[in-house]
């Protein structure tokens, strides 16, 4: 049986991370963030009942949990605490199965505050952040100027660490972009504060992560946002401030990949993308506004509406490419029922010439356009589905060009928001969840 598995999103985020991995920890041991912030918003449905989760692994959710936030995360207290006490009301003894790295980089208030400005003044140019801090907080974990978890340990050496970055954050607010300053000292008793709290759960998650690998427990890697937010490999400049694939889970856990068994992309039947930036396959018309409204897609974290369209089958061979998938997770399957003819897209056309691996770079983006593969709707309900041969013939086919197109083998098919509304090819992963 597999006893590692991880799953990340591999197109802009929002593809049902949340939902899959609550149903793929039924039965786990732990789950590991290992990138991104609260940003993220992972939304869960158990019996009816909704729960969003930003910086807590929504695998905590299962009473048996353990639920690890690495070093690769960059960690707002504030955020945090809120959090907590939310999830409290769902599930027991959160406090005590959270354990976090002390190596994650603190999200300050004023990271959120520079992250405001910045976007403010770049107006139509503004890349439509969650305006949380990320950027600004990835961008002092890597200049070396900012704090770590471990910081919080040594009440002297904090504060003399909030001092003098905030000198350096409140010049750049006040000079650079005419903005109020950010109280040190608010700060600093915020902080000690959340020191009391938060020392119990502090930890060094690889080696704790790691002797549950080696005692044979099943671990689950939970990976926030998706490929085409990826620093490096998403379309930048829009994009998030951390990588987003499986090498993060290296970096952002310090667990070897070759210890995962076996990685799963998650995507949507369609597309969808919150914030600015290129997105070929994007709908401006009334199809385009159904599949939003039948697929409620108004952001977890900001509440903003998505953007929708087509299935992009270049831009995930592309995020193939850069992370080597075993499988896909195919979720939203029901939200496409009603439509009477759907697309996939299988390249982009650029001066006259079909490109069928394109590069993610925003300017490569901007200027092609998407050639289309067509499909006849099936026009009946898949809702709730848990069985592959029950799915209408047309929904076959068109999960099966997803598969033959990209390349990689389907998993786990989704038909809804609850738990049972999933259907399973993949008997491993079956067994992972309910074994
Ligand atoms: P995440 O960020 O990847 O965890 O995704 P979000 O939680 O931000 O957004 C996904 C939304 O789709 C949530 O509201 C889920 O409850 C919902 N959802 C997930 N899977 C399905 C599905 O198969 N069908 C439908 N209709 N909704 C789904
Ligand atoms: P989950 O984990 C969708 C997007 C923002 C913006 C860009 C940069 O729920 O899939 P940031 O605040 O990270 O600096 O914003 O990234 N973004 C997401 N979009 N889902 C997410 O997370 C996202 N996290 C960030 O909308 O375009
Ligand atoms: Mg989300």
């Amino acid at each position: 049986m597999m006893r590692t598995i991880a799953i990340v999103g591999g197109q802009w985020g929002d593809e049902g991370k949340g939902k899959i991995v609550d149903c793929l920890t039924a039965q786990a041991d732990a789950v590991v963030r290992f990138q991104g912030g609260h940003n993220a918003g992972h939304t869960l449905v158990a019996d009816g009942e909704k729960v969003v989760v930003h910086l807590i692994p929504a695998g905590i959710l299962h009473p048996q949990v353990t639920a690890f936030i690495g070093n690769g995360v960059v960690l707002s207290v504030e955020s945090l605490r809120k959090e907590i006490d939310g999830v409290s009301a769902h599930v027991d003894n959160v406090e005590s199965r959270l354990r976090i790295s002390q190596d994650c980089a603190l999200l300050l208030p004023s990271h959120a505050a520079l992250d405001q400005a910045r976007e403010l003044r770049k107006g139509a140019k503004a890349i439509g952040t969650t305006s949380r801090g990320i950027g600004p907080a990835y961008e002092d974990k890597i200049s070396r100027r900012g704090l770590k978890v471990h910081d919080l340990k040594d009440s002297r050496v904090m504060t003399e660490k909030i001092y003098e970055l905030l000198d350096y954050h409140n010049f750049v607010l006040e000079r650079y972009f005419n903005a109020p300053p950010v109280d040190r000292d608010a700060t600093v008793q915020q902080l000690e504060r959340s020191a009391q709290w938060l020392r119990p759960m502090m930890t060094d998650v690889s080696s704790e992560v790691q002797s549950f690998i080696d005692n044979r427990k099943r671990v689950l890697f939970e990976g926030a946002q998706g490929v085409m937010l990826d620093i490096d490999h998403g379309t930048y400049p829009f994009v998030t401030s951390s990588n987003t694939g499986l090498g993060a889970i290296l970096t952002g856990a310090g667990i070897a990949l070759s210890q995962v068994e076996h990685s799963t992309a998650i995507v949507k039947a369609y597309a969808t993308r919150v914030g600015a930036g290129p997105f070929p396959t994007q709908l401006h018309d009334q199809t385009g506004q159904l599949i939003a409204s039948r697929g409620a897609e108004f952001g977890a974290t900001t509440g903003r509406p998505r953007r929708c369209g087509w299935f992009d089958a270049v831009l995930l061979r592309r995020a193939h490419q850069v992370n080597g998938f075993n499988g896909l997770c195919v979720t939203k399957l029901d939200v496409l029922d009603e439509l009477e003819r759907l697309k996939i897209c299988t390249a982009y056309r650029s001066q006259n010439r079909d490109i069928e691996d394109s590069s993610t770079s925003a300017y490569a983006l901007e200027n092609c356009d998407p050639v289309y593969e067509e499909f006849p709707g099936w026009l009946q309900s898949t809702r709730g589905i848990k069985n592959y041969r029950e799915l209408p013939e047309n929904a076959k086919a068109y999960l099966d060009f997803i598969h033959q197109s990209t390349g990689i083998p389907i998993d786990i098919v989704s038909t809804g928001p609850e738990r049972s509304e999933t259907i399973y090819l993949n008997r491993s992963m079956h067994a992972f969840a309910t074994d």
